[in-house]
């Protein structure tokens, strides 16, 4: 077990798929620590079954934080305190949108401290033009033809067309 470090902090989400709003809270999030490292949830009985595997979901986000020198992402199957506890890092970063993020956080908040009151977890408010952007929206865009390119990187976008046109 490392001790915490207050310059590192854990990013964690399903990210099924990213989108330019979680995009945009790596990217702040990452200006704040100097390592910033994207925990990809992979438990797939959690939510049912994701549309992209843990593996293609880490490497999405990869791709899009090439040029943040700063940002690991790797996948993790335990508690989210438990992952951020055993890569050193004292805070977790997340991002609300819309006050109906508030009452889950604030639970997850709770349930998380109680584990891990060591770790403390940072909210970045959403950039107004991603406030009511989530990953099933965008799915459900896709689905039905809508415009998902302003809204996914080029390469998500690209795959979500692929799997839908199957
Ligand atoms: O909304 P998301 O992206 O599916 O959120 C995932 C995560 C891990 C950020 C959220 O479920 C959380 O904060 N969970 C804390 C409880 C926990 O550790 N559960 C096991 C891993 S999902």
């Amino acid at each position: 077990m490392n001790p915490p470090d207050n310059r590192i902090a854990v990013c964690p989400g399903t990210f099924d798929p990213i989108t330019n709003g979680h995009l945009d809270v790596i990217r702040r999030g990452s200006a704040m620590f100097d390592k910033l490292i994207v925990g990809v949830v992979n438990l797939p009985w959690r939510k049912g079954e994701t549309m992209f595997s843990a593996e293609q979901r880490c490497q999405f986000i990869r791709n899009a934080t090439r040029e943040l020198s700063n940002v690991e992402v790797e996948p993790f199957s335990t508690l989210l305190v438990d992952f951020a506890r055993d890569r050193g890092a004292m805070a977790i970063i997340k991002g609300l949108r819309a006050i109906s993020d508030f009452e889950y956080e604030l639970e997850m908040n709770q349930l998380n401290r109680r584990q891990a009151p060591e770790i403390e977890s940072v909210y970045l408010m959403a950039s107004a033009k991603y406030s009511f952007l989530r990953s099933s929206g965008v799915k459900e865009l896709a689905t039905f033809g809508g415009e998902i390119d302003e809204l996914v990187p080029d390469e998500v976008a690209k795959a979500l067309k692929e799997r839908l046109s199957r």
